[in-house]
């Protein structure tokens, strides 16, 4: 599954202004959750409207490699027939992840309390970032672990024989750290509870509710999250719709924002207020965008938005609203690049653990565009209205936030914008230049072909 195609560089250039509506792929986080909590319960779950993304196809082979049937079906949705909690057979071959993190810390995290052994090995980004975050708690729960120093891919596990549940208190803010331990709790006789000081992501939480596991969150004294699971459940198969992606809503949404005349809608986009910061944000630097037809579905919000070409202003990012939009940081840098003033985004020590050094790859990338930024070890300014936009090249480094962002970026650029490899694309969002092409948007295949 590890992204072995050669680097396609992919330019996007001037084009007119985006009009039209359009639906993003399904949510990439609910995505992987449904093939790993429908391999988990014991029947069969349906999904429809999954992410059929590398990230999130990977998920789907290593279910089945523990023992899940998983079928795609000729209307685009699937079922999962689930081998059930603490059945889990031991995979023949490696698990390879690609450029999935959620993907792989997840599994860890379910696999660690299940008494099977497994080699978990992914792409030349995903063997760069720390595993240790999630290997040290599922060390204390029992799970053996070898893993190259430094605690990287490729790493293999035993997991316990019978977990320890643990309390945990999250040492950074992450959804993935929170769902491993979580998750491996799923098997462990008793009562896990994890303890989180700021709130991430609730999809693990929300979800094993719906697949009827003992779940409950409370507030303590200090207000931080406290989650208690009770371990061993049985759980049950879902009926799941995925919901709009917003961290891949955010690309159409800069870029309407950013080139004048635009007027788009994009429709039935996740509205969990986990996910929700990077539209507070653009609201706030004036971003003209009405949130419309809010309903629920799934126990979680959507709705449509209709943007409209603004002029956005600099402001100050609250560095607490960082986990709600964690992933829209690279976008909301090219937003930031069009305002006037200067755009300062605090908090941001978690982007240099992400697909690429994402602080480092934004920077560099604005500034070989000509745009203005100051990076820090945990901060970015982005200083907007720079004379001529466009004409550099951007390094990827896997990154397939990055690809796009600076894609968006090329769409409202003078010259345009090249990046070295948009076939990174693939591991969130296939269908972005297709989408974009439908709204008006202008891409190439090659650097030379560049407007
Ligand atoms: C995710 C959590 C976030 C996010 C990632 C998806 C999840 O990662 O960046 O794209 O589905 O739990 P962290 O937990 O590392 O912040």
């Amino acid at each position: 599954m590890s992204h072995n195609t050669a680097p396609t560089p992919l330019t996007a250039s001037k084009g007119s202004p985006l009009t039209g509506t359009i639906r993003v792929p399904g949510d990439k986080s609910i995505s992987h959750r449904s093939m790993m909590f429908g391999a988990l319960a014991v029947g069969r779950t349906t999904v429809k409207g999954l992410l059929e993304s590398e990230d999130v196809l990977a998920t789907a082979d290593a279910m089945r490699a523990v023992g899940a049937t998983i079928e795609r079906h000729a209307d685009g949705s699937y079922t999962v027939d689930g081998v059930g909690l603490g059945s889990l057979l031991e995979p023949e071959g490696v698990i390879d992840f690609g450029n999935a993190g959620t993907g792989v810390r997840l599994t860890m995290g379910i696999f660690g309390s299940h008494n099977i052994a497994a080699t978990f090995v992914g792409d030349a980004s995903l063997s760069k970032r720390p595993m240790g975050r999630v290997l040290d708690p599922l060390r204390e729960m029992g799970t053996n672990v070898i893993a190259r120093d430094g605690d990287r891919l490729p790493a293999s596990i035993r997991g316990a024989e019978t977990a320890l549940p643990i309390t945990y208190r999250v040492p950074m803010p992450s959804a993935q750290v929170k769902s491993a331990v979580l998750l491996a709790g799923l098997n462990a006789p008793g009562e896990t509870t994890v303890i989180e000081p700021i709130p991430t992501r609730d999809h693990t939480e929300k979800m094993l509710k719906g697949f009827g596991a003992e779940i409950s969150v409370t507030l303590n004294e200090n207000g931080e999250r406290v989650i208690k699971l009770t371990g061993q459940p049985e759980l049950k198969p879902q009926d799941i719709d995925v919901p709009g992606d917003p961290s891949s809503a955010g690309f159409p949404l800069v870029a309407a924002l950013i080139i004048p005349g635009s007027d788009i809608t994009i429709e039935n986009v996740l509205l969990n207020e986990h996910r929700t910061g990077l539209i507070t944000t653009l609201i706030e630097m004036g971003g003209d965008i009405e949130i419309v037809n809010r309903r629920e579905t799934g126990g979680e919000e959507v709705g449509d938005l209709r943007v409209k070409a603004s002029q956005l202003k600099g402001i100050t990012v609250p560095a607490d609203r960082a986990p709600s939009m964690i992933d829209e940081y690279p976008v909301l840098a090219i937003a930031a690049a069009f305002a006037s003033g200067d755009t300062f985004m605090p908090g941001l020590d978690e982007l240099r653990v992400k697909e690429s050094d994402r602080l480092a790859a934004v920077a560099r990338g604005l500034e070989a565009n000509g745009i203005a930024c100051v990076e820090t070890e945990d901060t970015l300014t982005v200083t907007g209205g720079a004379a001529s936009i466009g004409g550099g090249t951007v390094t990827t480094h896997l990154d397939h936030r990055i690809a796009m962002a600076f894609l968006v970026l090329g769409m409202a650029s003078d010259t345009g914008v090249t990046v070295d490899d948009g076939a990174v694309i693939a591991t969130s969002f296939p269908t972005f230049t297709s989408l974009f092409e439908t709204l008006g948007a202008k891409f190439s295949e090659t650097a030379s072909e560049a407007a």
